[in-house]
């Protein structure tokens, strides 16, 4: 198992080594590594047993960091950059070509970020390179929210988890690039589409697809756990489903529902916030009892609500 402690001199250390180390962000767990050392990037392929298609998110401290990466940054991106960072937002930008092809998959678009987490900004400032993380998760599996998911499946692979505590948004970040020259939202995450459109008026977003190479992250079935997950109305789907064990995953009140371990309300009130928070904790929860089937009520489209459904809709494809 590996360790976990708050040493951020200590996490720098085995960076500057080129090891991999659990790093806290305020959306996900990332597992950290060198961006501009291939040997890191690779190894993080490997003990997340991704595919290298699936490209990696660069993450930096300071927008005055950008240009030893990064040949641009498009007026309309850096209108959010500027509102929005440090914050559960990635951009996509044209790569200078000391990142390594395989951080992008090949492609001339790498994926950046400035995360909201103290421990993790003050890493960042100690080193002389940014950190590719991706969650910290095996490829495909629910994203870890605390310091304990990341030891519980890749503890035996990473020597250091930093203990920055449980993430405050729980989502991952919400992608943005540019697309025929207006703002696109590959992934839904943490910052919301309304504080984007705010920002830049009204943007498209990425629909599902099994098979686009572009945005992995977007893999119809994505984000599961290994039980079967349901998602929609939880009053019809109890009954359909009368004959299974079921585990409950609720967003306010369903007084027809025993409480117990097998039901979990992520906010009794319906705050989404308070809900993606501990949406992918009850996902696991879940995941590890004695039950058939996790039966998830679907959020409000909108604010959050639009992430939690994007997340619950791919753990059950
Ligand atoms: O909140 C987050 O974004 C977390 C924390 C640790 O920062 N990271 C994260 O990374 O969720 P990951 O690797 O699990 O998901 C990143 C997704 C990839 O699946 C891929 O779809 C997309 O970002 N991505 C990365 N680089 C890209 C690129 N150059 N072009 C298009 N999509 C890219
Ligand atoms: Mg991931």
């Amino acid at each position: 198992m590996a360790e976990i402690g708050p040493d951020i001199e200590r996490a720098a250390s085995l960076l500057n080594d080129g090891k991999l180390v659990g790093i806290p962000t305020e959306t996900v767990y990332g597992l950290a590594g060198n961006a501009f050392n291939k040997d890191a990037v690779i190894d993080i392929f490997e003990v997340k047993n991704r595919p290298e298609f699936d490209p990696l998110i660069v993450h930096t401290h300071s927008v005055n960091q950008l240009d030893k990466f990064v040949s641009e940054i498009p007026l309309v991106l850096e209108k959010l950059i500027n509102r929005y960072w440090p914050g559960p937002m990635t951009v996509l930008l044209h790569k200078k070509s000391i990142i390594p092809d395989i951080v992008t998959s090949g492609m001339e678009r790498v994926a950046v970020r400035i995360p909201a987490h103290p421990m993790t900004l003050e890493l960042l400032k100690k080193l002389d390179f940014p950190l590719v993380a991706p969650s910290a998760n095996p490829f495909g599996y629910v994203s870890p929210t605390t310091p304990g998911h990341v030891n519980d499946q890749l503890g035996d692979k990473i020597p250091y988890i930093l203990d920055g505590g449980k993430c405050e948004i729980g989502l991952e970040s919400t992608i943005v690039g540019l697309e025929d020259g207006e703002a696109f939202v590959y992934r839904l995450g943490g910052l919301e589409l309304e504080q984007i459109e705010s920002v830049v008026g009204p943007v498209k977003i990425q629909k599902h697809s099994s098979s686009d190479p572009k945005a992995p992250g977007m893999l119809k079935s994505h984000y599961a756990p290994s039980k079967k997950v349901i998602c929609g109305d939880v009053t019809s789907l109890n009954h359909q489903f009368k004959d299974l064990k079921k585990g409950f995953i609720l967003l306010n009140d369903h007084s027809e529902l025993i409480e117990g371990e097998q039901t979990i309300y992520l906010s009794k009130n319906g705050d989404l916030h308070e809900a993606a928070r501990g949406l992918f904790s009850s996902l696991r929860k879940l995941d590890s009892l004695d039950i058939d089937i996790i039966i998830a009520q679907e959020a409000p489209d909108q604010g959050l609500g639009r992430a939690i459904n994007d997340r619950l809709k791919r753990a059950s494809a």
